[in-house]
């Protein structure tokens, strides 16, 4: 037991998937993995343990925004081994000629500020996705015939953002798609040489107000979730 998952030693995967939400983890685990076993409902921040195609998967919910999704990625990797982390969310995409469900790959994640960036002071550390995690990613996400974008995102602290002019930067720079948690991931990752990778399916679009419907929601959600199995036991 760490103070925030309460998972006994040994009942978590080397393997773990991060949506934002815990009821999102309840339904991927149910739906995707065999013999589900709720390993974590500390907070009502849900996590479960099962297999999928074999594998030991753990999915766990991390929370909205970095600081939340710090200290669970914390935990995972120093205090049960975690080797694999992969967030699966949404974003807002910040390009035309993007669409609602599409997914994006995030080869790296820019920010204004991290909770790591305490540690880095006057550094900008740009950090990356895993690229064997996300080569595969792209491979899986083409064999199902889904739009896929790959490159830089923005990791904010705001999801109600007062300075629309920060995004016009951005967009102007080629940030594809706005989110909350990748760019801790990681720096995480970097800092404890495990793999890491956000994949993500636009949910709504900065440029062009379009939304993705509540009934659709499900659907966007399973892909990415299969996306993620199929990179991280590629
Ligand atoms: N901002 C931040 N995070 C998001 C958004 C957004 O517009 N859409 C989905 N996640």
């Amino acid at each position: 037991m760490t103070i925030h998952i309460g998972a006994a030693a040994g009942e978590i995967a080397e393997t773990v998937l991060m949506p934002g939400d815990p009821y999102r983890a309840k339904w991927a685990a149910e739906t995707f993995l065999t013999d589900a076993k709720l390993v974590n409902e500390v907070r009502g921040m849900l996590g479960f343990t099962g297999t999928w195609q074999g594998h030991r998967v753990t999915i766990q919910g991390s929370g909205m925004g970095m600081p939340s999704l710090s200290i669970y990625a914390n935990e995972l990797i120093r205090d049960y081994g975690a080797k694999t982390l992969i967030r699966v969310g949404s974003c807002g995409a910040m390009q035309e000629g993007m669409a609602i469900r599409d997914v994006v790959l995030a080869m790296s994640a820019s920010s204004i500020a991290t909770p790591s960036s305490g540690i880095f002071r006057e550094f900008n550390f740009a950090p990356p996705a895993d690229f064997g995690l996300l080569t595969a990613a792209h491979r899986a996400a083409r064999a199902k015939g889904i739009a896929t974008h790959v490159g830089t995102i923005y990791s904010s602290d705001v999801f109600y953002d007062e300075r629309p002019d920060l995004n016009e930067q951005m967009t102007r720079h080629g940030v594809l798609a706005v989110e909350m948690e990748a760019a801790e991931l990681y720096n995480l990752a970097a800092r404890h040489k495990v793999r890491a990778l956000a994949v993500l399916t636009v949910s709504d679009h900065l440029i062009t107000h379009e939304a993705l419907p509540s009934d659709q929601r499900e659907k966007s959600f399973g892909d990415m979730i299969e996306i993620a199995l199929a990179a991280a036991f590629d």
